[in-house]
């Protein structure tokens, strides 16, 4: 009696200790970008690039470890030149940052998915991706989970990449700066699509990218407020703490190696022409 008690008292504790999060745009977030060029359409946000300007959100709170999420629907028909990305930053010259980009194609043409991984003002380690569903059909799920152990990029709850922390070999990883959550539209003819040959076709403009249901279970990041950065820290009750999330579980290393088999298209580790050193994370 007294332990299932004890449960049932623990679990809802760590649910509100996580700040779980489903939330509409206003309570989490405030354009950053051109907000004449964002529309909200019930609880959906469109995201609009025209021939004046892409534009852009970004969170009002800064998070320290967690998962974030929201469903996209990409720029339909001709998007080849822009740009929709969803990601987290840190502030300032040595930030953080996770990446999701999604490259615009011509119309029938696939979009490619970007992910890149800056830590302390450092990137260069680019992923592109194809997908296995049309970005532009319906609405998808796109998440970032972070803990101390690793960042996995998920489509759908699918693993596409998965960033693991190797400071045992000396590799720098991303664990003291809060970061903002962000999404825009932009345009980006000069490299996004077939290597930046084919350029926005402005005819086609307005070019809308839609977001929703976004999702936020992370520890926010106050770090003027000394209790709540003691809150981020080890030895918190979060579920992305527990021994679970150290790795992926069996099904999702299936799943992981799958994707980077049928969708990987570009891997930075396995780009000699630009590292005649393959990057230390890399070596396994
Ligand atoms: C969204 O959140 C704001 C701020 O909390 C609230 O005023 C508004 O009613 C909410 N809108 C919807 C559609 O839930
Ligand atoms: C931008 O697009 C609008 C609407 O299509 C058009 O009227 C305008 O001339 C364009 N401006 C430029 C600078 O191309
Ligand atoms: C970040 O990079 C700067 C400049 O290279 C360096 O001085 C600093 O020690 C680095 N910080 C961390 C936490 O690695
Ligand atoms: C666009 O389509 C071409 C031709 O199918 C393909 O090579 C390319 O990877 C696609 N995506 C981008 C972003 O260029």
């Amino acid at each position: 009696m007294h332990s299932i008690n004890a449960n049932v008292l623990l679990l809802c504790l760590a649910t509100l200790l996580s700040r779980a999060f489903s939330a509409n745009f206003s309570e989490l977030f405030q354009p950053s970008w051109a907000p004449d060029h964002i529309m909200a359409q019930g609880d959906t946000l469109q995201l609009k690039l025209d021939n004046a300007s892409g534009c852009g959100f970004e969170s009002k709170g800064k998070y320290l470890f967690g998962r974030v999420s929201v469903q996209i629907k990409l720029v339909q028909g001709d998007s080849a030149g822009t740009v929709t990305a969803f990601y987290m930053s840190s502030d300032g010259p040595y930030h953080d940052e996770l990446d999701f980009e999604f490259l615009g194609n011509v119309s029938g043409e696939p979009y490619l998915v970007q992910t890149n991984v800056y830590v302390n003002g450092t990137g260069n380690r680019e992923q592109r991706h194809t997908l296995w569903f049309d970005p532009t059909a319906d609405f998808h799920t796109y998440s970032l989970l972070w803990n101390r152990h690793h960042i996995r990029f998920l489509i759908d709850g699918i693993p596409i990449r998965v960033f693991a922390n190797r400071e045992d070999i000396g590799v720098p990883y991303p664990k003291n700066q809060g970061m903002g959550i962000y999404g825009s539209v932009w345009n980006a003819d000069d490299w996004a699509t077939q290597g930046g040959r084919v350029k926005t076709d402005w005819t086609h403009a307005p070019f809308i990218s839609a977001f929703q249901s976004f999702e936020v279970d992370a520890c926010e990041y106050l770090p003027e407020t000394d209790d709540m950065v003691g809150k981020c820290r080890e030895g918190g009750d979060y579920w992305w703490d527990r021994p679970a999330m150290i790795g992926l579980s069996l099904h999702q290393s299936h799943q992981l190696k799958w994707v980077c088999r049928k969708h990987m298209v570009y891997d930075y580790c396995k780009d000699t022409m630009r590292f005649s050193d393959p990057p230390r994370e890399c070596l396994g």
